[in-house]
């Protein structure tokens, strides 16, 4: 009998890492990802990855958040995304 496996797969975080969000401060933002993880216990199921120009540049900085993007993130908006996507 073939084992079954139970496994989720990881929920992926990707900071645009272009230089207009880079400009707009979006590498701030992974300190304050971390740490959310880090506080919610979510670091093994969540992968932050840094990601090319997402072609949003004007609407930056922005996350992608499996596959969905949020523009203009501050840290406000950022607590408010993560609680909604990942508790
Ligand atoms: S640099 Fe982030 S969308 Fe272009």
């Amino acid at each position: 009998m073939e084992k079954q496996t139970d496994k989720k797969s990881k929920t992926i975080i990707a900071l645009c890492m272009g230089s207009s969000c880079f400009a707009r401060k979006n590498t701030t933002l992974v300190t304050l990802i971390n740490e959310f993880l880090l506080e919610n216990n979510l670091v093994d199921s969540v992968e932050l990855i840094g990601n090319l120009c997402m072609d949003k540049c004007k609407e930056g900085p922005n996350i992608k958040i499996d596959n969905q993007i949020f523009h203009q993130i501050d840290a406000v908006k950022l607590i408010k995304i993560l609680s909604e996507k990942l508790l």
